[in-house]
């Protein structure tokens, strides 16, 4: 079977403000991400996907594009962009944009002319909608950065919708010169020879035509994000979404060897329509369950199933353990698990991505109150839902600044370990069983594109083989901090967390192996 690039390869996740900062301003930035391909390389990656590098005020951190065709200064400018793909294409990494087209910028000069008057060319482009007879917004939603989804534009009299910050206002995808606007951006980077998109929030672009309420959530919890608090049914995956996301693929269809990859919260059912019918939609909408589901080996053993099951005849999976809105993998399920999880995610069936850090067994790293940066935090304190914690700089070595600067860093660094420059002297390292299992999948027929069967729990451990053609591999993960009596295959031991091999029938606490049969 021959297999596309995105299907073979492993996806890493740059968050560009926290890789390599290469000027001194604190804040990482493309010529510090061309410093470091090696690093890259090394590590066995096969494509990059950078977080928002276009031009922003940065309300949310590039999530807010006010511009569509070019760079952010702070990262650098099309020439640096154009140099990082072509030293990234020369080692055979491909690039992947993220691509925010749900919302603009407030400053986005398309908002700009479309708040200047109702009557303006560019007002359909966003949402605008008379107050409700009391004056108040025109319906219930909720922004998922708190309060209400709409803001009142004083001057116009009219409500402006947005999902997420008033500073992101929702861009009207029922308009077709929206489409029209953003499928010739989609081009512009296609052109300069981009290899794919990760679009931002996919299941939202599309709202309800008659802007119906949403239910209240019966099972909301008072200490949530307080959009939780509705079951978003009038304002996300709605029906009209698999075409939208059909055109969205037609674009990237015009150039060879692309991907389209889609950010998709939902749950398993609803998130495999995002394949689209006969798979002209995403390549790879994100899984995410392995974030969302709870980390024991029957709930995951449940999970691989029954995504497996739900997949439609051909399409690709794909798991993800971490990103730079979710808290990371070892403060989650601690550094030993974390472990067993990257033998995990490097061993199944489908595209794995690995956040950057994640490969160090990085933990979130404690924001003093007044360092924070995330609006998510700053506009609900206190819930724990603040994402700087997951976006602090790469320490690359374990000098005062990690190498990762030589100003101020923009979000603290935490210390100085885990740091790549130790973990690449230490055998046993986070880093050194990463490198051993990219490696090892690279290498096999059956870790790459072969079928997964038997997968099973028992007491603690999750199981499963791996197979394509003659050849068979199992993997043995312990969810658990104790010993397990489980009886191991007999074969050649390929990879492990452990640095020696484990008895015949037990397997020892927070132990993952994989054996070739
Ligand atoms: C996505 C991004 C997140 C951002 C939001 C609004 O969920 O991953 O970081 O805040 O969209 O664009």
């Amino acid at each position: 079977m021959t297999q596309e690039w995105w299907q073979r390869g492993i996806i890493y996740q740059i968050y560009p403000r926290s890789f390599q900062d290469s000027d001194g301003d604190g804040v990482g930035d493309l010529k510090g991400i061309a410093m470091r391909l090696d690093h890259l390389t090394g590590l066995g990656v096969d494509a990059l996907w950078l977080s928002p590098i276009m031009p922003s005020p940065m309300a949310d951190f590039g999530y807010d594009v006010s511009d569509y065709r070019g760079i952010d200064p702070l990262f650098g400018n099309l020439a640096d962009f154009d140099a990082l793909l072509a030293a990234a294409h020369a080692r055979d990494l491909r690039v992947v944009l993220d691509f925010v087209p749900n919302h603009s910028s407030d400053r986005h000069p398309w908002f700009l002319a479309s708040r200047s008057s109702r009557g303006d060319r560019k007002r359909d482009w966003y949402i605008w909608r008379d107050p409700a007879p009391d004056g108040g917004p025109p319906n219930n939603w909720l922004a998922q950065f708190a309060g209400p989804a709409w803001t009142l534009d004083a001057a116009t009299g009219q409500y402006y919708l947005h999902s997420f910050l008033p500073q992101q206002p929702d861009l009207n995808w029922r308009n077709p010169e929206v489409k029209r606007a953003m499928f010739d951006a989609l081009r512009f980077w296609l052109e300069r020879g981009v290899d794919g998109f990760r679009v931002d929030v996919m299941w939202l672009l599309i709202k309800d035509d008659q802007f119906r309420d949403n239910p209240p959530n019966p099972d909301y919890q008072p200490n949530e994000r307080s959009y939780n608090s509705q079951l978003p049914l009038y304002n996300s995956d709605r029906p009209e979404m698999p075409g939208v996301v059909a055109e969205i693929r037609h674009v990237l269809d015009g150039y060879p060897d692309r991907v389209l990859i889609g950010e998709i919260y939902l749950p398993v059912k609803q998130l495999v329509a995002y394949y689209g019918q006969d798979l002209r939609g995403a390549n790879l909408p994100f899984n995410f369950h392995l974030i969302l589901t709870a980390w024991q080996a029957g709930s995951v053993a449940k999970l691989i199933v029954e995504y497996e099951a739900a997949l439609p005849p051909g399409a690709w999976p794909n798991w993800v353990l971490g990103n730079h809105d979710q808290p990371r993998l070892a403060t989650r399920i601690g550094a030993a698990q974390a472990r067993v999880a990257a033998v995990l995610l490097l061993t199944l069936r489908g595209t794995p991505t690995i956040y950057y850090g994640e490969e160090l067994g990085m933990t979130d790293v404690a924001i003093p109150a007044a360092e924070v940066r995330d609006p998510a935090e700053l506009r609900e304190p206190g819930r724990g839902l603040g994402r700087d914690p997951e976006r602090t700089p790469l320490r690359w070595d374990g000098s005062g600044r990690c190498g990762f600067t030589t100003g101020t860093p923009w979000l603290p660094l935490g210390g100085v370990t885990p740091n790549v420059a130790g973990q690449q002297a230490e055998p046993g390292s986070m880093l050194a069983l990463y490198h051993h299992l990219t490696a090892t999948r690279r290498a096999s027929a059956a870790l790459t594109s072969g079928g997964i069967e038997s997968v099973g729990a028992q007491r603690g451990v999750l199981s499963y083989r791996r197979t394509s053609g003659g050849e068979r591999w199992a993997v043995c993960l312990n969810f658990t901090d104790a010993a397990q009596p489980f009886a191991l295959p007999a074969g050649e031991l390929v990879a492990s967390t452990h640095a020696d091999p484990p008895a015949r029938d037990v397997l020892r606490p927070n132990e993952a192996v994989v054996f070739r049969l």
